[in-house]
């Protein structure tokens, strides 16, 4: 018989589904579970919104229908659960004619991206993993913008949690990197940051609105005030000061600059992830839209005003007080870049190069030697930026050159001092020239991750061999790109695989295979993991330094820097790769378990 609607299917006659209770409508659509209950007929998909059990398997009673598998109810009417973590059940219209059933095949809403904006919002206030995934996937699928999800979560993030968190900096790291991401990776990436931000959140008292105040000071005005309240830890006097600039106008440079100026008034605060926080606030604005000013940047002044500094730790202080020697050297800054300027304007056109030089000084074991190092690039004319990208690059040394017979834990150590470095380097980038009166306070961050480098130099007795290098050859390496990932993925499916990563990334990249592609795969080789903070921190960092040096010698060191700490930290159980999954195989429609025989 021909179908009355072709997107209608016959389920069967009245008569036979009375007497089952249900019927299943199988076809190249998803299997439709149909049901008669009291007089009424009843459709709705088969699969368990949850992972996808066969709900036919499931019992009635009194209109609720439970899914045996993990025992999650749903209203029979509405599809609607009643554990919120199953998330709810698509149904479909369903109709009696002639005393045959007919049930609409196709499931679907009249605006999805509505729709999915809404489950994205209810998945993150009930921190649930599943619900975030389908939002996920629903509104890619129904072609919302990767950066508008990002907008979504960040704003929900800055809301309801009182202050910037993990979740928000893993969150905007993959934000950055998704113009590289292939679209399943792509998928993953705004999963794990939603899914982050959701657990931040989750139990956390919400955000209480500052207001900023009447007047409007100048830029340089606000900077101080900034500086003095973090000195005395006056939150709310803080969080009004950066509301009045954003209020007032002040362009994101200058903000970046009082920012980090204001930070810097203490040492490598809290293990360096105060400015690395603040650091990623800016770039996540970047990517939802500065007019979000409001809402983000304050959210990264409580941490930053309690942070606790280095100057109260015993190792910057015994047996050389590295305190006392990087305000000696701050208090010069101004006369050092004063000296550049016109070493610049004398004799340079194109600029101050001599970052990997420099970055290797910064490696020394000597720190009045490192601080002398980096007077002299400044004098010089090396730029407040050109120094960040030195000290981050020769961070990226230390992790490249670790010994494995460290503790695992000294990791987080050379870990730390990196993903500083390169937020230093970032936000030193983004101010540029805007401290135009001269003032460099905020280059104190150098100074500060100079030393932390230099605690740090243990971690490289003796160091790691990087690969390729004396012309070393790894021809024992597969010479195929794609074999080269493969390989690579297969390294990070087993413990220890250190070394054996390292080589993979240097045989692709002294090949001339695409960075891109390898970076792509490193990010997979994250997503796919229960991956730790530490983790998208450092592939988001190596990304950027790397593209600071292009396809060159110091580039291929990054690189190799990143596949180490990830081969460190490999594998996870995946359990977050198996929410993904089921996720998307639920959004696609298929089936994902068969009773045996079903036709
Ligand atoms: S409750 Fe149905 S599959 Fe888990």
């Amino acid at each position: 018989m021909d179908a009355p609607n072709k997107e209608f299917a016959l389920a069967g006659s009245l008569e036979e589904l009375k007497a089952k209770g249900r019927l299943v409508v199988h076809g190249s659509h998803r299997p439709i579970l149909v049901i008669y209950d009291r007089g009424r007929v009843f459709a709705l998909d088969n699969r368990c919104p949850h992972m996808g059990f066969p709900l036919e398997r499931g019992s009635v009673e009194d209109g609720i229908l439970t899914c045996h598998w993990h025992h999650a109810r749903f209203d029979l009417e509405s599809g609607g659960t009643f554990d919120l973590w199953a998330d709810d059940v698509p149904i479909c219209p369903v109709e009696v004619r002639d005393g045959e059933v007919w049930v609409k095949t196709t499931f679907g809403h009249a605006d999805p991206a509505a729709h999915w904006h809404q489950r994205l919002a209810d998945g993150l206030a009930h921190d649930l993993g599943l619900v975030i995934a389908k939002a996920v996937h629903g509104q890619l699928a129904a072609d919302v913008a990767p950066g508008d999800i990002v907008r979504q979560v960040a704003l929900f993030g800055a809301k309801n949690r009182d202050g910037w968190g993990v979740g928000l900096t893993i969150l905007t790291a993959l934000g950055n990197l998704l113009p590289v991401l292939p679209k399943e990776e792509a998928y993953l990436a705004l999963f794990h940051g939603a899914r982050r931000v959701a657990a931040d959140c989750d139990g956390e008292a919400p955000r209480r609105e500052r207001a900023p105040l009447g007047s409007r000071p100048d830029p340089a005005a606000l900077k101080r005030w900034l500086q003095r309240w973090t000195n005395v830890r006056h939150r709310e006097a803080a969080e009004r000061t950066v509301l009045t600039a954003i209020a007032a106008g002040v362009s994101p440079p200058e903000l970046a600059d009082a920012l980090l100026a204001a930070e810097t008034e203490r040492a490598f605060a809290d293990t360096g992830h105060s400015l690395d926080f603040i650091n990623k606030a800016f770039e996540c604005l970047d990517l939802i839209g500065w007019e979000h000013a409001a809402a983000l940047l304050p959210t990264v002044v409580g941490q930053m005003v309690a942070a606790r500094g280095a100057e109260e730790s015993t190792a910057w202080r015994q047996p050389v007080d590295l305190v006392a020697l990087c305000e000696e050297a701050a208090s010069q800054l101004p006369e050092w870049f004063a000296a550049g300027r016109g070493a610049h304007s004398t004799s340079r056109a194109d600029g101050w190069s001599h970052h990997a030089a420099l970055a290797r000084d910064l490696l020394g074991d000597d720190p009045v030697a490192i601080i002398d190092a980096l007077k002299a690039a400044i004098r010089a004319g090396a730029a407040p930026a050109d120094l960040g990208r030195s000290l981050a690059y020769g961070a990226a040394l230390r992790v490249a050159r670790f010994g494995t017979a460290n503790e695992h834990s000294d990791w987080e150590t050379a870990h730390h001092v990196f993903t500083y470095a390169n937020a230093v380097h970032q936000m030193l980038k983004r101010i540029g020239t805007a401290n135009t009166d001269g003032d460099v306070t905020a280059v104190r961050a150098v100074l500060h991750g100079a030393m932390a480098l230099y605690l740090a130099r243990y971690l490289n007795v003796p160091p790691a061999r990087i690969p390729g290098e004396g012309g070393e050859q790894l021809d024992n390496l597969p010479a195929d790109a794609e074999m080269i990932r493969a390989a690579l993925l297969d390294a990070f499916d087993r413990q220890r695989q250190v070394d054996l990563a390292a080589r993979l990334v240097a045989r692709h990249l002294t090949l001339g295979h695409s960075p891109q592609a390898l970076i792509a795969t490193l990010a997979r080789a994250v997503l796919r993991e229960d991956a730790g903070f530490h983790a998208y921190q450092m592939l988001e960092a190596g990304a950027r330094q790397f593209s600071a040096w292009g396809d060159t010698e110091e580039g291929r060191h990054i690189l190799i820097a990143v596949a180490r700490y990830l081969a460190a930290h490999s594998p996870t159980e995946r359990a977050a790769l198996q929410t993904a999954d089921v996720a998307r195989r639920l959004m696609r429609g298929g089936e994902l378990h068969r009773e045996p025989g079903a036709s």
